[in-house]
């Protein structure tokens, strides 16, 4: 029976090119975006490529959107076996505490709050299923160590690491298994926002990696993949840092 994958935030960037991996490793696809625009868009290109998608229109920091979320895709196509938690903010690209005082607020509510509401509900439906499944959380380098311009963005992401090794370990034995991957510079829109600010230069988030380059985008949608797949059985609560070398100083 076809495998049911959800991508949170999956119509752009890193969760369209998971979008994309699952999809040609004959996956339903169920993904979200709050932009009718964005999900038109990402559907007609799906449809091009010979894949289809169903897209929910969810804000994660919605919790009831969540949980229907996941109650839609069981009622749609039976079961959850993959959840990757991808939707996120990086917020504003400025000092610790140069930011407004919104900016925190809004960070935790998506990365951490809607991160939470996604392992919540999709745990829950995962404990009910008799293959149980696969959560895939989106964590960042910035969640391992301090990066400058990144020190809210940089506490969401701890939350995230922690909440993925914390939950791992209490369900360890249930069969479902959670991990995270920990993404370097990929240039997507979170970052042309960043390079849009004049912050850094493109060039400048390459130069962070030993690689002296940035990530791609399948570079993360294969990391995540592997984290879904039957090929780790054995892993649970890591934090697969992909990020051409930057953890490893
Ligand atoms: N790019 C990098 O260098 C990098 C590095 C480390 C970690 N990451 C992480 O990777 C993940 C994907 O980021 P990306 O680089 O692919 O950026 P992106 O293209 O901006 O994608 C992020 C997605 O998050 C969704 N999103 C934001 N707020 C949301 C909300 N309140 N409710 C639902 N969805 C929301 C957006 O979907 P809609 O607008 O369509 O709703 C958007 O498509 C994020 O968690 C990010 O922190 C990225």
């Amino acid at each position: 029976m076809k495998k049911t994958v959800i991508i949170t935030g999956g119509t752009a960037g890193i969760g369209k090119a998971t979008a994309l991996k699952f999809a040609q490793n004959g996956f339903n696809i169920v993904t979200t975006s709050r932009s009718e625009e964005k999900a038109n868009k990402f559907m007609e290109e799906f449809k091009q490529l010979g894949f289809e998608a169903t897209v929910y229109k969810v804000d994660v920091t919605n919790e009831d959107q969540v949980e229907k979320l996941i109650s839609d895709t069981v009622e749609k196509y039976g079961s959850v076996d993959v959840l990757v938690n991808n939707s996120g903010i990086a917020g504003e690209p400025k000092f610790f505490a140069h930011t407004s005082k919104n900016n925190m607020r809004d960070m935790i509510e998506t990365n951490v709050m809607g991160l939470y509401w996604g392992m919540r509900y999709g745990i829950l439906q995962m404990l009910k299923q008799p293959t149980k499944g696969k959560i895939v959380n989106l964590a960042s380098i910035a969640g391992l160590n301090g990066i400058e311009y990144g020190g809210e963005y940089g506490a969401t992401k701890h939350a995230v690491v922690g909440m993925t090794k914390g939950a791992a370990v209490e369900h360890a034995t249930s069969g479902i298994t959670i991990n995270a991957v920990a993404p370097g510079s990929i240039l997507t829109d979170i970052l042309n926002d960043v390079i849009a600010s004049g912050s850094m230069t493109a060039e400048e988030l390459g130069t962070i990696h030993p690689m002296k380059r940035t990530g791609t985008v399948e570079d993360i949608a294969n990391a995540i993949y592997f984290l879904s797949s039957d090929e780790c059985p054995f892993m649970t609560g890591v934090i697969l840092p992909v990020d051409g070398g930057y953890t490893a100083r």
